[in-house]
């Protein structure tokens, strides 16, 4: 691409003349029979596990069993405690507060937003259009001198579709900030990732998580895929510790069951099929978005009331009635099929 991006001129300051605190594990990292150096106990943990230790600040272990997974090399992927980790890195590590901005394109996921108020980063807000698309030139008259990054998640929550990729690959072309692509959902897409566009695109950063479709939401791992300097500022930045032992060791163990997470996905993307099919019989139900990710974005008469309606019956589903661009909307994520019945048999009563 010829876009005149250069990582030097994005970053903040104080992060170019940061000192990054060096950790007794980056200091000396071989074979030792005594580790006297962390102030450690050296008695043990009252856990039948070694968690007295301080676990490895890099993860080595992780990435190297993600890097097989995702097809894309270790050197390229930064772990943090859950994605909304990356995305505060990133304002920390770019965005100096009263000087710089970032783009949101609303209605996305609301992170990206509270993030930039908790570090005092100006936004500017793009609408989506009303298919849930990227407004170009929206886009492109906000950009200005100070902007830093722009996020888009795709497939977006809370409407569910994919961004057009074409899209994507305008704005990664033309802005010379970052362009955070965040596919939390990206399992539940028949849509390519972009993380195998990181050689291609020196600005791009690229969110997923094990949130999602892995099913380990409790365990806090996001991953942000970028260019080796990019992943370096992370580094540079990120809490020593931030990947705390347990959930390193569980997460090895859980990267073993692919097939396991595969056939979760497939039973997702046929219950999401089926359950849009039966809303859509409903005769208070307006519109469905065609979704990509492992809920759906109805649009139907009175959500509150049924929204209020379900709660009676102890089912909890998000109420976006009130968010622009969503109006009239109920947000359900897709349960088990049993789950789903339950649902479905309830939303049929108020037909009637
Ligand atoms: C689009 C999107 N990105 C990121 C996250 C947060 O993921 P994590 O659990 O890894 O912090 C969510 C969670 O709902 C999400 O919807």
């Amino acid at each position: 691409m010829d876009n005149p991006f250069n990582l030097n001129n994005l970053l903040r300051e104080n992060i170019k003349k940061l000192v990054p605190y060096s950790s007794a594990r980056d200091e000396f990292k071989g074979e030792a029979s005594i580790l006297i150096d962390a102030n450690e106990n050296p008695f043990g943990s009252p856990l039948n596990h070694d968690y007295n230790r301080y676990p490895d600040p890099l993860q080595h272990q992780v990435k190297a069993k993600l890097s097989n997974i995702k097809g894309v090399p270790a050197e390229n992927i930064f772990l943090g405690n859950g994605s909304d980790e990356a995305i505060d890195i990133l304002y920390r590590a770019f965005c100096t507060p009263g000087v710089d901005n970032v783009i949101l394109v609303p209605p996305t996921y609301g992170m990206y937003e509270v993030s930039a108020n908790i570090n005092d980063v100006a936004f500017k807000k793009v609408n989506l259009t009303a298919d849930y698309q990227l407004d170009l030139d929206g886009i492109a008259n906000a950009i200005d001198a100070h902007t830093k990054l722009i996020f888009i998640c795709s497939p977006n929550n809370p409407t569910g579709n994919s961004i057009r990729r074409q899209d994507i690959e305008t704005v990664l072309n033309n802005f010379q900030g970052l362009v955070v692509v965040d596919e939390a959902y990206i399992n539940f897409s028949a849509v390519k990732s972009f993380t195998q566009e990181l050689a291609e695109y020196p600005n791009l950063v690229v969110l997923q998580t094990l949130s999602k479709a892995w099913g380990l939401a409790a365990l806090r791992l996001g991953m942000a895929f970028a260019s080796k300097e990019i992943i370096a500022v992370y580094n540079k930045i990120k809490p020593p510790y931030n990947i705390n032992q347990a959930t390193q060791d569980i997460v090895l163990e859980a990267l073993n069951n692919v097939d396991q997470v595969n056939d979760w996905i497939k039973e997702t993307v046929s219950e999401r099929e089926k359950l849009v099919r039966e809303l859509l019989e409903l005769d208070y139900v307006q519109y469905i978005t065609p979704s990509d990710a492992n809920f759906i974005l109805v649009k139907m008469e009175q959500p509150r009331e049924v929204y209020d309606y379900l709660v009676q019956y102890g089912i909890i589903v998000r109420d976006r009635s009130k968010v622009e661009l969503c109006e009239g909307c109920l947000r359900i994520t897709v349960g088990t099929p049993a789950e789903n019945r339950t649902l479905l048999e309830k939303l049929n009563q108020i037909n009637k």
